[in-house]
């Protein structure tokens, strides 16, 4: 399963400081507000990065879950986006996070927002564990994000390529 890495970006080690720093940053931000504070987590590929990260923030936080498709089996986003799970939970009057794993052209994430704002949160902010800046392709602001990453294909640490490597602890890149 490893052969084929071809560079490890971020070891175990590595990954678990930056978290640290993102959960201080986040709740250093969010002490202060009354309103609930919903994590929503990107499934699968935010869901081993969010364990993690909440778990490094004290303030009271609620967790809540969508899913969507991105890639498929394929290297390249569709640009369609299909809800293949929505929220449990209301957002209404709450501040949201929404996590995730990598954001790569922006096409999904931009989708989500546009459809998780007519539900009127409080606020929405996104926090990404990786960045692929060069890639864009919408305008996004990411208001907290872990690593900026090359263009190349990444996987591990929750980050699949056809549903393999997430249980990487660190994150790599493949040949593709
Ligand atoms: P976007 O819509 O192009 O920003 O892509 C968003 C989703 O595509 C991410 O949440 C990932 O699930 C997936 N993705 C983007 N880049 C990579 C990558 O390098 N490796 C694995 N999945 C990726
Ligand atoms: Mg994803």
């Amino acid at each position: 399963m490893e052969n084929s890495i071809k560079e490890v970006l971020y070891s175990e080690e590595v990954i678990a400081n930056k978290i640290i720093e993102l959960g201080n940053q986040i709740e250093n931000d969010y002490k202060d507000v009354e309103e609930d504070i919903v994590f929503i987590g990107i499934l699968k590929g935010a869901s081993i990065f969010l364990s993690d990260l909440v778990r490094k923030i004290s303030i009271p936080v609620k967790l809540d879950f969508m899913a969507v498709s991105s890639y498929g089996m394929s290297f390249e986003t569709s640009g369609v986006v299909k809800i293949l799970k929505d929220l449990d939970s209301e957002i209404e009057g709450k501040h949201i996070i929404i996590v995730e794993d990598i954001i790569d052209t922006g096409l999904t994430l931009d989708y989500l927002i546009n459809l998780l704002k007519v539900r009127k949160p409080k606020s929405i902010r996104i926090c990404t564990l990786l960045n692929k800046e060069v890639r864009r392709k919408v305008d996004l602001d990411v208001d907290y994000i872990g690593f900026e990453v090359p263009d190349g294909f990444i996987v591990g640490y929750g980050i699949d390529y056809a549903e393999k490597y997430r249980n990487l602890p660190y994150i790599g890149v493949i040949d593709s």
